[in-house]
């Protein structure tokens, strides 16, 4: 019998996929936070190629199927995404898109995600998690609620190494995460 008291095993994927990014920078501040209740392994977008339903039909590609057993086997996925054009940006929807495939046996359908993300400005990627979730309700994804994490001016909370200096980012990171925590586990009994 499962103890549930286990701890979790969460993918967490960025919508960024830039060497610098500020977002990867937060999901490995997470993956830090998180040690003690959950173990968060990142999978790399950069190699899922754009959605097309002939290649699918053809030959699933082995990166696709590799994201999509890694989120079946997951108690959960988190989300670090910045916002592009005051939305999700491509990379992250057509990773997305792949997964929701096919709709009666996607991964994605009742699992649990969280989601956060940051700007470099002061809306802290609001319009783009409120995107998010919507695409996340089509495959019936059961997403925190709260709290939110929209990290406004991200480039001021991390120094030259990429470590998370900002304190108070720091404090809220561990509520979100043991918010999360506590939501898998009501799915989990
Ligand atoms: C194509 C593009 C569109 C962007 N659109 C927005 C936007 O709509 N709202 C916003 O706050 N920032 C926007 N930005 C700025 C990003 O918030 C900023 O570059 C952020 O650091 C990117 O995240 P990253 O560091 O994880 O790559 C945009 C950046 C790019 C490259």
């Amino acid at each position: 019998m499962e103890n549930k008291l286990d701890k979790l095993n969460i993918v967490g994927i960025a919508g960024s996929l830039r060497k610098g990014s500020y977002n990867r920078m937060l999901l490995e501040a997470a993956k830090e936070i998180a040690t003690d209740s959950m173990t968060i392994e990142e999978f790399d977008l950069s190699g899922i190629p754009m959605y097309n339903t002939d290649v699918e039909k053809s030959a699933v590609p082995e990166i696709v199927t590799e994201f999509k057993e890694k989120i079946r086997a997951a108690d959960g996925l988190l989300i670090s995404t910045p916002e592009y054009n005051y939305s999700v940006p491509g990379v992250l929807k057509n990773a997305i898109d792949w997964a929701s495939r096919m709709p009666k046996d996607t991964p994605l359908h009742q699992k649990p995600v969280a989601m956060m993300g940051g700007s470099g400005g002061i809306s802290g990627t609001i319009r783009a998690q409120g995107h998010l979730r919507q695409i996340l309700a089509h495959s019936n994804m059961l997403d925190l609620k709260k709290p939110e994490v929209l990290v406004t001016k991200i480039q001021e909370k991390f120094d030259g190494n990429g470590v998370l200096t900002d304190d108070a980012l720091k404090q809220h990171l561990i509520r979100f995460l043991a918010a999360f925590e506590n939501w898998i586990r009501i799915f989990k009994k």
